[in-house]
């Protein structure tokens, strides 16, 4: 049984179309990042997922159950993390989901059983009984991981859960929700951070104006650009006269110096061409201490896609 089976889903508001016959089943026990840029048709996506949002055609079904034919059933087996969530801020996590729980006609046992849990699995089980009014943004994100979870659903849909959060605060989220992921949860999550699905998720979706444009293992997409950015570390430091002397060695583009002795640069080609280009460097008399791929240029062929699409 497919968790998550969208079929040519359309929303349109007004005369424009935000979701534009979106065809996509996510498997069992996947982490699935839903990438593209703001506008995309991500949350809107999203909110039709979790029936927040009536869509204009199409369906959707959770573990085979159609979302608006049987809607109760459907979100029985869904968690989700829509929007930064208001949560009263007078009450403590225990008081919030236990009022959640009650919602979720789950007994009082098993409200309290699984609050501890879910609590620790968010790592916030030593602010169980202090107020949400004075929690950080990122505890509170937190917080709507463990109600997302707390009812046990096998499905969890989050629409950008790092957004707004600081770098520490995006980190502890991820690492949580890459603790779900060998849970057994399968997971949707939108982003517009090719890094962070790159970091967290098994599979990717892109998407720009409603549409799919790509989709896959997150390995393959990876493994189908034939562009990387490159760090190198050395031991001289790197002024101009060595930068001008590393950019005239052919395959070196978008060159700069990224620390007093390291430079990064972008390489066409794979691992063969890594092997040459750090040949030709040592050659010149450079000592090299390190030599990797960064993310960035993921990044620019992220773009670079969404562009070929406009
Ligand atoms: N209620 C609405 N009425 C009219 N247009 C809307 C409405 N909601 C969304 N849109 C439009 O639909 C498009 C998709 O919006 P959506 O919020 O789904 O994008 P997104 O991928 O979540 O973007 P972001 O990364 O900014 O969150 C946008 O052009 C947006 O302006
Ligand atoms: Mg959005």
């Amino acid at each position: 049984m497919e968790p998550i089976v969208i079929k040519d889903l359309v929303k349109d508001f007004g005369g424009f179309r935000a979701v534009d016959n979106l065809t996509l089943t996510v498997r069992d026990g996947t982490f699935v990042g839903f990438l593209g840029p703001n506008g995309a048709g991500k949350t809107t996506t999203i909110k039709i997922l979790t029936n927040m949002l009536r869509a204009t055609s199409g369906s959707v079904y959770l573990n085979s159950v159609d979302i608006v034919e049987n809607p109760k059933e459907a979100m029985s087996n869904l968690g989700a993390v829509v929007e930064t969530p208001e949560f009263y801020q007078y009450l403590t996590p225990n008081e919030t989901l236990a009022y959640l729980g009650e919602l979720r006609g789950m007994s009082a046992e098993s409200i309290s059983s699984r609050s501890a849990e879910v609590l620790e699995t968010v790592k916030m089980s030593g602010w169980a009984d202090q107020r949400i009014g004075k929690f950080s943004k990122g505890m509170k994100q937190r917080i709507a991981i463990a109600q997302a979870i707390l009812h046990h659903p096998s499905i969890i849909i989050l629409d950008e859960p790092t957004s707004g959060l600081d770098p520490r605060g995006m980190a502890e989220v991820r690492e949580i929700l890459s603790g779900l992921k060998s849970e057994k949860y399968t997971i949707f999550m939108s982003s517009h951070l090719l890094s962070e699905v790159q970091e967290v998720c098994d599979e990717v979706v892109l998407i720009d104006h409603g549409k799919i444009l790509r989709s896959g293992s997150v390995d393959n997409l990876l493994g189908s650009i034939n562009i990387h950015r490159i760090e190198a570390r050395t031991l001289q430091q790197i002024d101009n006269a060595w930068l001008n002397n590393i950019s005239k060695i052919e395959g070196i583009e978008e060159l700069r110096a990224s620390g007093p002795a390291s430079f990064v640069f972008t390489l066409k080609g794979g691992d063969r061409e890594q092997a040459i280009m750090l040949r030709s460097l040592q050659s010149m008399g450079l000592d090299i201490v390190s030599f990797k791929r960064s993310g960035i240029a993921l990044e620019n062929l992220y773009l670079s896609m969404i562009k070929e699409s406009r």
